[in-house]
């Protein structure tokens, strides 16, 4: 494992009353042990099939490579339509790995086609879409799970119609590409009537936990972004996150640590990475954590309303912004650090000309800077009393992001074990998808439709 994990700060020792005691890890000591066999006995079964993402052949590899290349080869942008787990994957780690500005790159120094990731319905985004893609030179990747969401589907049929009519029936089949569960849902059905091409996903591998699957592989292999290092990455992780001792085992000790202060009254968790192109990440962190752990009832069917409210935040730009209040405000905060140790470039600041700067930033380079401010910032949130930790990143890579992803998914795993609620489901989400069915006049929802007209809203409350 490439990544160091610093825990310091959230310990009472640095961070007073709001911090953890050593023996009170120590007295957990049958709470790890159950979290830990709920996670790892579990590996590979049920809806963790996620953990075994990872593993795929050498083969398997080549062939992703492989045809990624061949679209890669001949397509001016790449479109993916997906949402929610259907598109965060591809989103963070291609913002990762990719240049920052990567659709603004001369053609000839990008190497990958335009990148867009169309994850909302907005109807003035769909319109923008169009005018800045050529559809006769554009792949389209459709990416769901479930092959049934309203976003989704109502994207491809508008692009489908508008690939048809760019470069007829025939050749538009040739532009799109689907990721999918094999044998279920409208997507399924329509790509196999069309004859597109179908990317698998595994039963068990829920939208959030997917990233290492086809639907971000498929992707991936297109922007030309190294699988190889990402898997073995994740598998080191994975390695990691299988130590049983909390004290070695990352993904446990942060979920512990998570939990406990969300039982302690820290009800917001903060992801706040030192790096623009980790900055999705957060995104990433935000699905995965509020749509996992954000539950009605426990596994025994006992009313909970658990869950930690997620937060982005991005070093430096929200120390101007943000960080006023995670240190003077309530102690309602857990805040994450990622740092990078070495970044892809160094920018060195050059003398002051003039007298009013000084020379205090003289000879220094935005790396030392960035780094100091991260530094500076735990510093400051430990001195009022902050529980913060820092995830350690020697340098961005595919290797490291597939690290990272691996240990979002393992803490959020072990956080919900030791809540003891069902991680995987999501009956929130479930209950809006079923809504909006039946507002759109979908068939079979007509009993949903009655019961959303049937809610209630005064005009007392409305102001116009
Ligand atoms: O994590 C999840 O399960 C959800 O966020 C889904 O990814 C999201 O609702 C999209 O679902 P689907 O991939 O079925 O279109």
């Amino acid at each position: 494992m490439k990544l160091k994990f610093d825990y310091n700060n959230m310990m009472a020792s640095a961070v007073g009353a709001h911090g953890v005691k050593p023996s009170e890890i120590d007295k957990a000591a049958a709470l790890h042990t159950a979290a830990y066999k709920e996670v790892i006995d579990n590996s590979g079964k049920g809806w963790q099939e996620w953990t075994e993402t990872p593993m795929i052949s050498d083969e398997q590899i080549a062939e992703l490579s492989a045809f990624g290349k061949s679209i890669r080869d001949k397509a001016s942008s790449f479109v993916v339509l997906g949402i929610g787990g259907s598109a965060l994957g591809p989103i963070s780690v291609c913002n990762a790995l990719l240049h920052l500005h990567h659709n603004e790159l001369p053609e000839k120094q990008r190497k990958a086609p335009k990148l867009y990731v169309e994850d909302n319905i907005d109807p003035e985004r769909m319109a923008a879409l169009f005018d800045v893609i050529d559809v006769k030179t554009t792949y389209f990747n459709v990416i769901t799970k479930s092959g049934e969401t309203s976003e989704t589907l109502s994207q491809f049929l508008i692009l489908y119609n508008a690939l048809k009519k760019a470069v007829g029936e025939a050749a538009a089949k040739e532009h799109i590409f689907v990721t999918t569960t094999i044998g279920k849902g409208s997507l399924y059905a329509v790509a196999q009537k069309e004859g597109f091409k179908i990317f698998g996903i595994p039963g068990g591998v829920g939208g959030r936990f997917s990233v290492l699957s086809n639907v971000g592989l498929v992707p991936f292999a297109v922007m030309g972004i190294d699988i190889s290092g990402l898997l073995y990455g994740a598998r080191a992780m994975r390695e990691a996150c299988e130590r049983p001792d909390v004290r070695s085992n990352p993904a446990l000790m942060t979920a512990f640590l998570q939990v406990k202060s969300m039982k302690d009254g820290k009800n917001v968790s903060v992801m706040m990475p030192y790096a623009d192109g980790l900055r999705t990440m957060s995104d990433f962190y935000c699905q995965i954590w509020a749509e996992s752990l954000g539950k009605a009832v426990n596994k025994k069917g006992k009313t909970v309303n658990c869950g930690q409210t997620p937060a982005k935040s991005l070093g430096v730009t929200d120390q101007h912004s943000q960080v006023q209040l995670y240190t003077e405000g309530p102690f309602d905060k857990v805040v994450t650090f990622i740092g990078v140790e070495t970044f892809g470039d160094s920018v060195e600041i050059p003398a002051a000309e003039t007298a009013e700067i000084g020379d205090f930033l003289k000879g220094h380079t935005l790396n030392e800077l960035i780094n100091a401010e991260r530094k500076a910032t735990e510093f400051a949130l430990t001195k009022a009393g902050r529980s913060n930790y820092t995830i350690l990143l020697p340098h961005v890579d595919a290797e490291t992001v597939g690290e990272l992803l691996m240990y979002f998914m393992y803490v959020t795993a072990f956080a919900g074990a030791y809540l003891g609620i069902d991680t995987f489901n999501q009956p929130g989400v479930e209950e809006g998808k079923k809504a909006t069915f039946a507002m759109i006049g979908r068939a079979g929802y007509e009993q949903k439709l009655a019961e959303v007209n049937a809610a209630i809203k005064s005009d007392d409350y409305i102001i116009c």
